[in-house]
């Protein structure tokens, strides 16, 4: 499995002073940020936009390139994924990982694209690449992986994720109860594509770390455990110990 990437999830940070947050979480170790991007629509709650992004992007270096240390990993729990890319690319963002269940609903912006509903998360990917950023494609709990094989099997690699997200918890909230329930899917992404880049993102923490390293995982979101930490940089390097032993 390739090895471990860390992405603390500012979701968790004081709103009040982010910038001093994100800086500081990058010098405890973290590789990537994790940025929650939530529209009232897709998931119960609202974060931040954009115009807030690209305020953060200026106290953490840019990744030099592909998914280098500072990537801002814009994990994007909204309706409309295909709207905003160009927006957050502006602002900042490295990879706009946007969800499976919601790219079909923004093929209502095009009448063509509604009746050939399947190829829409394909035509979002080579749209992504094509403005110069990685793409990542989300799972929500009870979405199986079988939906990704076209896309994780396509002989154009401007139609493959960089990244799968497989959600442990239901998007919307920090804080929750890890679901063991889906690294069954974090396996079988694993078995049969040892390079993949598979993100986990709820409840990861020392307690559920182990479980999900052993499924497969290798790029850790973690919120409140890292926020919440007494000496967050220890649990940036248990999570890490954990996924590269
Ligand atoms: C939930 C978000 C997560 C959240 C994780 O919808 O996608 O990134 O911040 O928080 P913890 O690690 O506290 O479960
Ligand atoms: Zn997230």
């Amino acid at each position: 499995a390739p090895k471990a990437i860390i992405a603390p999830s500012i979701l968790s940070a004081d709103f009040a002073q982010l910038g001093a947050d994100c800086a500081r979480t990058m010098e405890q170790g973290a590789d990537w940020l994790h940025v929650d991007i939530m529209d009232g629509h897709f998931v119960p709650n609202i974060t931040f936009g954009a115009p807030v992004v690209a305020k953060i992007r200026k106290h953490v270096d840019k990744p030099a390139a592909g998914l280098g240390r500072g990537t801002f990993d814009c994990h994007m729990m909204i309706a409309e994924p295909k709207k905003w890319v160009k927006e957050f690319k502006n602002a900042g963002c490295d990879l706009y990982c946007f969800h499976y269940e919601a790219a079909f609903s923004s093929a209502a912006e095009s009448p063509e694209a509604k009746t050939d509903a399947k190829t829409n998360p394909k035509d979002l990917i080579r749209y992504i690449h094509g403005l110069g950023l990685l793409a990542g494609i989300a799972l929500k709990p009870m979405t199986g992986v079988e939906v990704l094989t076209e896309l994780l099997e396509s002989e154009d690699p401007t139609e493959r994720p960089d990244m799968v997200l497989i959600m442990t918890v239901k998007p919307g909230f920090g804080g929750q109860k890890f679901m063991a329930s889906e690294l069954p899917k974090v396996q079988a992404l694993r078995e049969k594509y040892p390079d993949l880049n598979i993100e986990v993102d709820g409840g990861l923490g020392p307690g559920t770390i182990d479980q999900a390293a052993d499924a497969g995982a290798n790029v850790i979101v973690a919120g409140s455990a890292v926020f919440g930490a007494k000496d967050p940089s220890e649990v940036i390097s248990l999570l890490r110990t954990a996924v590269d032993s």
